[in-house]
């Protein structure tokens, strides 16, 4: 079953058509990346999804509950980590814990036990200070723990690892790929290197549309030795190349050639060694989910 269903759903403010036909689902115990570039419309459809934004058009379904503006599903709940988690500076991560849990109506013996197995699950079960002492990464672990803090079906995350050095992105993964056994998980970001680590499932967003919904079996599956890559020894010659080959991206120090036949590799070939253009480096190789954002937003 799909713990979440977003069909179709639309979104201007004012004159501005910020979501414009968002659709994708999202399966139990899995864990779903959400790629977009600044100002996509990420966090406004995770706000949709949250009934914290009235929606033009469209429906969303959580657990097979339709969701409304101002309502929230009666059969499971959702649990959120904002892009910027606000905390009581003052507590510590215990009291902020219990906080959330007595708001969320957790009864008191099995708050106790949940809390515990959170902050193990976070890696702040030894962490005795106040929360205004955390560093950045600590305050994300503490607000993934209080987004589960009710047992969701569900947990959207808002750009977890944007803000993160590569250590604190790495367990903040970790962490959201311990908490598929107990949930699903949508994590908004434009870190595609992240997706590739713990998500099963994709959808990209531009232009207001999800321009590409589905596995990464699939992508990968589609792709298979599909990207020509060519080094130049000197990037004066990028133009001259280009001009023989318009269906070839400008990279830094190249080209690359998305969905390269074999023909089309053997004319490249044919070309720089007719032309005598000296190279570095020519590589075919399966083409990543960088090159795929690339190829979607037509860059
Ligand atoms: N309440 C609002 N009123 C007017 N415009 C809004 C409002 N909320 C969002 N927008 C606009 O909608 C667009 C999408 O914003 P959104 O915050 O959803 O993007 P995003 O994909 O989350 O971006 P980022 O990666 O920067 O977080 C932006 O152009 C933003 O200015
Ligand atoms: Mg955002």
């Amino acid at each position: 079953m799909n713990v979440l269903e977003v069909k179709e759903i639309k979104k201007s403010f004012g004159s501005k058509k910020v979501l414009d036909g968002v659709s994708f689902s999202v399966p139990e115990n899995c864990v779903f990346g959400f790629i977009g570039r600044n100002g996509a419309g990420k966090t406004t459809t995770m706000r949709a999804i949250l009934g914290l934004l009235k929606t033009d058009d469209g429906e969303i379904n959580v657990c097979g509950e339709k969701i409304s503006y101002g309502c929230v599903p009666k059969s499971c709940s959702i649990g959120f980590l904002p892009d910027v988690p606000e905390f009581y500076g003052y507590m510590n991560a215990r009291e902020y814990l219990m906080l959330c849990g007595e708001i969320s109506g957790v009864g008191k013996t099995e708050l106790k036990k949940r809390i515990s197995e959170l902050l193990e699950l976070v890696g702040l079960d030894k962490e005795k200070h106040r929360i205004k002492g955390y560093s950045r990464g600590m305050k994300q672990r503490l607000g993934i723990a209080q987004a589960l803090i009710n047992s969701p079906k569900l947990l959207i995350c808002d750009e977890p690892t944007s803000a993160l050095d590569p250590v604190g992105r790495k367990d903040i993964l970790d962490i959201i790929s311990a908490a598929k056994e107990r949930t699903s998980v949508i994590f908004s970001t434009h870190i595609l290197s992240d997706v590739e680590r713990v998500c099963s499932r994709v959808a990209f967003l531009e232009g207001g549309k999800t321009v590409f919904s589905g596995s990464l079996e699939d992508i990968h599956a589609k792709r298979r030795n599909t990207a020509l890559d060519l080094t130049l020894a000197h990037t004066e010659d990028i133009k001259r190349v280009l001009s023989a080959f318009p269906k070839g991206k400008e990279t830094d120090t190249g080209i690359i050639v998305p969905n390269a036949s074999d023909k089309e590799c053997a004319d490249l070939m044919a070309f720089i060694s007719a032309q005598m253009i000296p190279i570095t480096c020519l590589e075919r190789h399966e083409a990543d989910l960088e090159d795929l954002f690339m190829e979607v937003i037509g860059k």
